[in-house]
């Protein structure tokens, strides 16, 4: 017998504090939006945003800019990427992510992932001996964070650069240590399904002085980079000033003032992700036809979202479920779709890469992954009831 539908939208969020409204209103009662146009001794909101959000991530250096895609791409170009060079990244991972490595000139390189959906070590290595990349661009998608201690050994070994693209795991660690703090240089996404949500936006985070400097000067500091939120020491941009082109993407005062009144509430909101997650992965688990990925303990991860599988399932069997789960207001999505949809693609779908990979393991583990958005905006009520309808549509499958 059919339960109760569900009917909130999974793409709502919260509203912006009533401290990042005033903040706003401030910055368009002043006229000054862009993040260079300050009046002598104010300090704006996008160079404030990078000193606050450095302090807590416990990096030197935040650089604020208009896209997680946008970062990501300095990110490679101050790391020194040259043209044509091999980049590795995680085969299940968003599109902005192989972009990104395109953007810069790269050649994105897929690694298989796990059955807990992190990048798949054993993968790794061979591809680090196989392409000879000097860069891994490790997407934590999803908020699943593989063992870090052994990524950092692994690039240690291969001599590879580490770039953490933190889109998901803003607010999360592993082993007690932030995710963002593992690699030479961070990315983190302020889009609106973000940790933080300025609609657009991005923060790079990094301790060292002549990438900062480098990615100050290509995200469009003109030579203004001194009013810069987190600077090096001043002579780092001696020669950077003259050979780094301006690419364009600097954040503006509305979005950072947006960003830096959620900041302080960060923590707390990461808490009620996870017991938001916590209900769901609970209802779920009582299923023996669901699997759900490991978590670990060294794992300090945010729930805003949720994957499960069904492995029993075949193709004809899935789109009737995403059908009959949409039929009672829950939005799933498939990663494993042959079409790109929506926000999702699956990595044989970015064609623009020359070299096609054939990633078995990758492909065999989306064919059968669901994905949910978990949204502040839904009550551990909310939790139980969408566990309930899931449940529900799977075990009916299966009878
Ligand atoms: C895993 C991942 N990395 C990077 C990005 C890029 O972020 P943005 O949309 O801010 O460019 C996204 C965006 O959704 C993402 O999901």
């Amino acid at each position: 017998m059919k339960k109760s539908n569900f009917c909130k939208a999974f793409t709502q969020q919260e509203a912006i504090p009533d401290a990042g409204l005033d903040s706003v209103i401030e910055v368009l009662r002043s006229g000054r939006l862009h993040r260079y146009n300050t009046l002598e001794g104010e300090t704006a909101h996008a160079a404030l945003l990078e000193q606050e959000y450095a302090s807590y991530t416990g990096q030197r250096y935040c650089l604020a800019c208009t896209s997680g895609g946008y970062s990501l791409h300095i990110a490679l170009k101050a790391a020194g990427i040259q043209p044509g060079e091999p980049v590795l990244s995680n085969a299940f991972t968003l599109a902005p992510v192989p972009g990104a490595i395109d953007n810069a000139g790269g050649k994105p390189v897929l690694v298989e992932i796990d059955r807990n959906y992190c990048i798949d070590l054993t993968h790794l290595e061979t591809m680090m001996q196989q392409s000879g990349a000097r860069f891994f661009m490790l997407s934590h998608m999803r908020g699943h964070i593989a063992d870090m201690h052994a990524v950092v050994g692994l690039c240690e070994k291969y001599g590879v650069i580490l770039i953490e693209d933190c889109a998901h795991t803003m607010g999360a660690s592993w082993d007690g240590k932030k995710s963002g703090s593992f690699g030479k240089v961070a990315c983190f996404s302020t889009q609106t399904y973000k940790h933080l949500n300025s609609g657009e936006g991005g923060l790079l985070t990094t301790d060292d002085d002549e990438i900062i400097a480098r990615a100050i000067i290509f995200s469009g500091s003109y030579m203004l980079f001194e009013r810069h939120g987190t600077l090096p020491p001043l002579n780092a941009f001696d020669e950077v000033k003259f050979d780094t082109p301006n690419y364009s993407g600097r954040m503006d005062n509305l979005r950072a003032a947006i960003l830096r009144a959620q900041l302080p509430l960060l923590d707390t909101n990461c808490k009620h992700w996870n017991e938001r997650y916590r209900v769901l992965q609970q209802s779920l688990a009582q299923n023996s036809k669901i699997q759900l990925p490991q978590r670990p303990k060294q794992e300090s991860y945010v729930g805003s979202s949720l994957q499960f599988r069904v492995p029993q399932m075949d193709q004809r069997q899935v789109s009737g479920f995403i059908a009959a789960c949409a039929a009672r207001g829950v939005e799933l999505k498939w990663f494993g779709s042959a079409e790109p949809q929506g926000f999702t693609s699956r990595y044989d779908s970015w064609r623009y890469i020359k070299e096609q990979q054939n990633l078995p393991k990758t492909l065999e583990l989306l064919a059968t992954t669901f994905d949910l958005r978990i949204p502040l905006t839904f009550t551990l009520e909310d939790m139980e009831i969408i566990g309930s309808i899931i449940d529900d549509e799977v075990t009916q499958l299966f009878d």
